[in-house]
């Protein structure tokens, strides 16, 4: 969903997306990842700066959650992350709600800066962390038609062998 009203998240929400990031599958149980949520309009302005482009829907959304790792950790820091993203997404769905992941690992911002950096930059977590994405959430803003199942790519399925 990369379009929201102005409708604000409750908190009880708020609470049940970083409830289950919190309950995500990590590599042996590391924990690795952090979790910072972001509800300022400056900073979400920002953080839809932070792409050429791609982010540009965070400056609309009411809320971000910023997923970062810590390679320091484990080198699944992207793999736990990554479903920490997911799970946050699939809660959002739960709860009615909208969201894009906006990648920010491998990313630059328009001057060239790495995204990370100037995600850094705005929102002061240590060096040993990497942003991997930002999860941006609100209540949808458009009409979304349901997968279509007739789209499903089987033939990328294989059985026992190539
Ligand atoms: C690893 C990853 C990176 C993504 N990066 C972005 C992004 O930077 N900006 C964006 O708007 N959507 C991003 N997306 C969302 C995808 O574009 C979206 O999941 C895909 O288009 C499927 O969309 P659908 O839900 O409409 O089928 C990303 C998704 C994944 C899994």
């Amino acid at each position: 969903m990369r379009k929201f009203t102005p409708e604000e998240l409750t908190s009880d929400d708020v609470a049940l997306l970083l409830r289950a990031a919190l309950m995500s599958p990590s590599s042996h149980r590391c924990c690795d990842w952090e979790f910072i949520v972001v509800d300022e309009k400056a900073k979400l302005q920002a953080i839809a700066s932070c792409r050429e482009n791609g982010a540009a829907h965070a400056a609309e959304a009411p809320l971000a959650i910023v997923v970062l790792g810590n390679p320091t950790v484990t080198d699944c820091w992207v793999e736990n992350a990554s479903i920490a993203a997911l799970m946050i997404q699939l809660q959002a769905e739960d709860l009615g709600l909208g969201s894009c992941w906006i990648q920010i690992r491998s990313r630059l911002a328009p001057d060239g800066t790495p995204s990370s950096e100037v995600l850094r930059e705005l929102l002061g977590f240590p060096d040993e962390l990497e942003p991997l994405c930002v999860i941006v959430v609100g209540h949808k803003g458009m009409e979304r038609k349901p997968f279509n199942e007739e789209h499903l790519q089987w033939e990328k399925v294989h059985a026992n062998r190539w």
